[in-house]
């Protein structure tokens, strides 16, 4: 069965929100028409800087019962983590393929992903893939048809506020043709001057950290990228 381009997505990314006032912070995105939360995890060890996990996740969806997670796991063991989350209440579990492979071409390898893939699914949440700026997406096309959604990294990923690195974009533009129906996620220094460049190659949710909470109409510049995206899948069509 063949379904169109799935629905436009914006993800803010609450890494530049307050943490001191998480849960304020998230309303206030769901109200400025967010459609989903983005959860950046970084355990200090696959990218140097450390943020948060599992509890915080907990109080969030205590908070916030119908708000949709989406986990951005930058973490070097990512199946350690899985039970933790969905018991929290994780929607999205979407981990780094670099942890699990160092090459595209190991079936040990594919096994590994192709079983935590598995247990996500299992534990109740959705399934996710991310790929670092180096790392080609032909590596993630194996898993395509078990995932809901591929994240690709437009910066390296550890820090908010980082210059978009637009020569990556065109991997969204292999995944897409690989896929019409799974979610592609963009996610570093995206902008409305920067979102173009992934809504043309079939990117259809986008990550904003420092573009929605650094303005003082995060609910405009939410709408912008999504006319952004959504007009590109229409000329798509
Ligand atoms: C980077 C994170 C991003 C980050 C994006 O490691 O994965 O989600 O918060 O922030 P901006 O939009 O400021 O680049
Ligand atoms: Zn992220």
């Amino acid at each position: 069965m063949t379904r169109d381009r799935p629905e436009c997505k914006i993800s803010p990314s609450i890494l530049s929100s307050d943490f001191a006032r998480l849960a304020e912070e998230c309303e206030r995105m769901v109200s400025c028409g967010a459609d989903w939360l983005h959860v950046d995890v970084m355990d200090g060890h696959f990218v140097p800087n450390l943020t948060l996990g599992a509890p915080i996740v907990k109080s969030l969806r205590k908070n916030l019962p119908d708000a949709f997670l989406d986990c951005h796991l930058m973490v070097s063991n990512p199946k350690q983590w899985v039970p933790d989350f969905a018991k929290a209440g994780a929607s999205l579990y979407c981990f780094h393929l670099e942890c699990l492979m160092d090459d595209g071409s190991s079936e040990a390898q594919a096994a590994e992903v192709s079983a935590l893939i598995d247990l996500i699914r299992e534990s109740g949440m959705k399934a996710g893939v991310a790929l670092k700026p180096k790392t080609p997406a032909e590596w993630v096309l194996p898993f395509l048809d078990k995932l809901d959604l591929v994240l690709v990294l437009t910066v390296e990923p550890g820090f908010g506020g980082q210059k978009f690195m637009a020569d990556v974009v065109g991997k969204c533009s292999v995944i897409r043709a690989a896929s019409k129906e799974i979610d592609i996620e963009v996610d570093g220094g995206l902008s409305p001057s920067t979102v173009d460049a992934a809504a043309a190659v079939g990117a259809n949710v986008v990550v904003a950290g420092s573009a929605i909470f650094g303005s003082d109409k995060p609910a405009e510049v939410i709408t912008t990228l999504r006319t952004s995206v959504e007009k590109h899948a229409n000329a798509a069509a």
